[in-house]
């Protein structure tokens, strides 16, 4: 029997083997044509589960880390949210963001877009944590996506299942932040292509500004649609309510004098910023913008009625962010500190 069976074998691996090599080496082209292809849009590499073999606990010990962050200091989440935009909307996902300026590098973090951001010292609690199981493996860049979509769920937004094998700049790209990330009085066409120029469409853009549902913004980028004259686009009883937190036209940017963005829900990730951009409370300009522009109002009014499309929106604009262009292979390097290059 156990012969036959092996004879059988033998004669099938054979036949089996004459039949199949036409069709192994037609599927073998194809994969790598399309690997081929994939590389050129420089997101062939990311993976889902990517840590799966070096480093099996890296996604649990980030979202461990994210928690415990946030049970301390809430707006550490709303952090990660802003650096995911603030990192991968600069030429890549790469962590270029979190380099500060030493060794001839000048962080990105000095930029006048890079206003009011916050908790950069707690990307190290969460690095350090990374290090202790696993040295030099967790790239920096894969920290600032799961932190982000760590921090997204934390906040009561959607649960998004992100892939990694993200690597590390070994270079800033300061004078590049100014073109890629939009001002706060920038024009919705402006800021529409700026969007568009990294494969995020209309509908992505309108949804990702969804993240001002969150945090704070500082009166300097805000007193210029009260003084002298306030905006007529703005609701008259918000206006004197934001005059109120914002009380002269020349605030010191350095005086920590904030409105809440989205004053009833500001650390829950939801449509009210949508709703309230129907009713001219938006605060920034550009905020406004999407409810008044003809390209982005229709979206806009389906957001402010359905959290659940917003959400869907919102998960698939934050994944394309995420893969925007990110280093991979042997490009890069994987930091030890995310601060600086090894
Ligand atoms: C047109 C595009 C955008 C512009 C002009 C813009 C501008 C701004 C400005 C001026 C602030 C206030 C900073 C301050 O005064 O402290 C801010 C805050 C914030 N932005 Fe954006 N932003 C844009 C897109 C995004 C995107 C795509 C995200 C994330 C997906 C995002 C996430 C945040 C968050 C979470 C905050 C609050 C930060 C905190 O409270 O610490 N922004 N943004
Ligand atoms: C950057 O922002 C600061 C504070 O808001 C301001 O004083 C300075 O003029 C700005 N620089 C540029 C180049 O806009
Ligand atoms: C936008 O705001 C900046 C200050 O943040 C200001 O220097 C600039 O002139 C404004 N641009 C427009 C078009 O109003």
């Amino acid at each position: 029997m156990a012969t036959i069976r092996g004879q059988k074998h033998n004669l099938c691996s054979t036949t089996c083997l004459i039949l199949l090599l036409p069709l192994l080496l037609q599927f073998y082209s194809v994969t790598v044509l399309v690997r081929g292809r994939e590389n050129n849009a420089g997101q062939s590499d990311l993976q889902l589960n990517y840590y799966e073999q070096s480093c099996p606990n890296a996604e649990e010990i980030i979202k461990q880390e994210v928690s415990k962050l946030y049970d301390k200091q809430a707006n550490t989440a709303v952090s990660w949210v802003r650096n995911l935009f603030h990192d991968c909307g600069v030429k890549s996902c790469d962590a270029s963001l979190l380099l500060e300026t030493a060794n001839g590098i000048v962080s990105e973090q000095e930029s006048n877009r890079s206003f009011g951001m916050r908790n950069f010292e707690y990307v190290r609690t969460i690095k350090e944590a990374l290090e202790k199981e696993c040295p030099m493996t967790v790239s920096c860049a894969d920290i600032v996506a799961l932190s982000a979509r760590d921090g997204i769920a934390m906040l009561g937004g959607p649960r998004i299942e992100m892939k990694t094998g993200r690597r590390d700049s070994r270079e800033s790209y300061l004078t590049e932040v100014e073109t890629a990330i939009p001002n706060h009085n920038d024009s919705m066409p402006s800021v529409l292509s700026t969007f568009q120029s990294i494969g995020i469409d209309t509908e992505g853009t309108v949804a990702l500004l969804g993240a001002h549902s969150l945090g704070r913004v500082h009166c300097v980028n805000l007193v210029h649609r009260l003084y002298p004259t306030v905006d007529p686009t703005l609701d008259p009883d918000f206006a004197k309510y934001l005059k109120r937190r914002c009380p002269t036209p020349d605030p010191d940017p350095k005086v920590v004098l904030y409105a809440r963005k989205d004053w009833e829900t500001p650390m829950i990730l939801d449509n009210f910023y949508y709703k309230h951009l129907l009713e001219h409370k938006g605060l920034l300009l550009v905020d406004q913008a999407l409810a008044s522009d003809p390209l982005t109002s229709p979206f806009v009014e389906k957001m402010a009625a359905d959290n659940g499309y917003f959400h869907d929106q919102f998960s698939r604009a934050i994944l394309l962010l995420s893969e925007n262009n990110p280093l991979t292979g042997d490009q890069g390097e994987i930091r030890k500190d995310c601060r600086y290059v090894n």
